[in-house]
């Protein structure tokens, strides 16, 4: 019997990963091994099931990716996606053609053929491709399940052998009946639904024990969801052979610290080193207004920090890391690096400075997954459902010089803006909302005086991955209560104004 597993043989799509998130959402543990994958590797690796990705090449160009053909006779279904089924239809002797124009978005698919994989699916539906070659005629033993307006051969199926072949990518959510295509492939390799977090969490232990053996790891802790679920995956895996160090750089939100210090350290024994280091980062950044240079300032005084204490550990040999899948797509895109428009602060650089090697335990997922995994190893809802927090903190909110007067007033401005969002149950409805610091002074009256003192923006946006943004439409109740607040109890502020532009053109941060 062959393992409840799916093996997704990548040739460099950009939504690979999508695959595999969709086969873990129908509860099959799935693994993404690159396209040069040796047959032998695969076979010692007994999937139930393999799915052949799709990719940028063209399947008849010199060194494109291909498979062993044998892989077309392993005794388990095969789906290709697009350049997956283009390999599948090449290597089985069909016939494929280029084609001057890339298709590329929506496209209506009409069912002609019953098959089991396409089995309770509506006769016509709208799928999503991105292609420029297509196959001209599906090989023999092959049926041709679908079409669409431009393609004649849409989906074919050899169903002795359950191989099958999409044009269309059915793990993007445009593709309407993509997830029961791909349960229904998975219910023709008889594969049990039986992943979830949980086996996640179990596997990442088994899998970091592994990989670290009696190394010694270190990890730095920011308060944000990513790094904490990987501290205390990593001390679950291997306790003391963990060290977390979490720089304070003085420019976080009120209470972050003691958060991180007596609700997660606490209570997952983390080995935690706090250092203070806001006065070296405020210093630093004194006078400095422009923002990428602030980010660059925070970016290498967090590299010096964080590596002055970790020499005080000794011998150190791998660096944990709460890598996402999205930043690991930005990383390899073939498209290049897209145009920086701001240079986001991470501990980039660390590795091979220090020498170390990486433990990464969240590069398959996206963040609901690690939102998912957090609830999975019990960290509490608040902390879980926390909005992003950008790397350079509120130096980034104070609108041109930073100095530890004007964090103070944001501070007081901001915990004012979350405890309001929290109180009207807006906070975990909205992507981001927070205070902004401007560099300039407005007229006011209090009592009888006249004041000339600071303005907050206040910035609230929805997004589901913060590419795009639309301002949210806050209640005027609420921004009521929000300016009166921030502005009877922060001193120093005597006016709030509200930001209502949407990214872009705009961004999420003023910096
Ligand atoms: P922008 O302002 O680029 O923000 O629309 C998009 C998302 O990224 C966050 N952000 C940062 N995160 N380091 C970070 O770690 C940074 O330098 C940085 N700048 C922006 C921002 O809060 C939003 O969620």
């Amino acid at each position: 019997m062959p393992q409840n597993k799916v093996l997704i043989i990548d040739f460099g799509s950009q939504v690979t990963q999508l695959i595999a998130r969709r086969v873990r959402e129908a509860g099959v543990y799935s693994e993404i091994l690159p396209a040069w994958t040796a047959l032998d590797e695969i076979k010692g690796r007994d999937p139930g099931a393999v799915i052949l990705s799709g990719g940028p090449a063209s399947v008849t160009d010199q060194g494109a990716p291909t498979v062993d053909p044998k892989i077309l006779e392993l005794g388990v279904p095969v789906l290709g996606i697009c350049y997956g089924m283009q390999l599948i239809a090449h290597l089985a002797g069909g016939e494929l053609a280029g084609s001057e124009d890339r298709e590329y978005g929506p496209a209506e698919l009409e069912v002609i053929a019953p098959s089991p994989i396409l089995l309770g699916l509506p006769k016509n539906s709208r799928v999503w491709m991105s292609h420029g070659d297509m196959v001209k005629k599906a090989p023999q033993g092959f049926a041709v399940l679908a079409r669409t307006k431009n393609l004649d051969v849409a989906a074919i199926s050899n169903e002795a052998k359950k191989i099958y072949g999409v044009q269309f990518h059915p793990e993007v959510h445009h593709t309407e009946i993509g997830e029961s295509l791909i349960k229904n492939f998975l219910k023709t390799a008889n594969l049990k639904a039986d992943w979830n977090m949980a086996s996640f969490v179990e596997k990442s232990l088994s899998d970091i024990r592994e990989q670290v053996g009696e190394g010694k790891v270190i990890c730095g802790l920011s308060g944000g969801i990513d790094s904490t679920v990987v501290a205390v995956l990593l001390s679950k895996a291997i306790g003391d052979k963990l060290h977390c160090i979490f720089v304070d750089h003085g420019l976080l939100r009120q209470n972050e610290v003691a958060e991180v210090r007596d609700k997660i350290a606490a209570h997952y024994r983390l080995n935690l080193t706090v250092v203070d280091a806001s006065e070296l980062f405020l210093s630093r950044l004194s006078g400095v207004e422009d923002p990428e240079k602030k980010r660059k300032i925070i970016g290498h005084t967090f590299i010096e920090v964080f590596e002055a204490e970790a020499a005080k550990l000794g011998k150190v040999d791998f660096l944990a890391q709460g890598t996402l899948y999205p930043d690991v797509i930005e990383s390899i895109s073939p498209l290049g690096p897209s145009a920086v428009i701001k240079s986001h602060h991470n501990v980039g650089g660390l590795p091979e400075k220090m020498n170390l090697k990486l433990v990464e335990p969240l590069r398959e997922l996206f963040k609901d997954e690690v939102r998912r995994a957090a609830a999975e190893l019990g960290l509490p809802h608040d902390f879980i459902w926390r909005q992003p927090f950008p790397g350079p903190g509120l130096a980034i909110r104070v609108i041109g010089q930073v100095d530890a007067e004007r964090l103070a007033i944001l501070r007081k401005a901001d915990a004012i803006v979350q405890e309001e969002l929290r109180a009207a149950g807006l906070y975990e409805k909205i992507w981001q909302g927070f205070a902004v610091l401007l560099p300039l002074k407005t007229v006011g009256v209090m009592g009888d005086g006249r004041t000339y003192e600071n303005v907050i923006a206040l910035r609230a946006v929805n997004s589901v991955d913060a590419m795009t943004a639309d301002w949210v439409r806050l209640p005027y109740d609420f921004l009521e209560t929000v300016s009166r607040r921030i502005i009877n109890e922060v001193a120093g502020v005597n006016r709030v104004v509200y930001d209502i532009s949407s990214k872009p053109p705009s961004t999420i941060e003023w910096e």
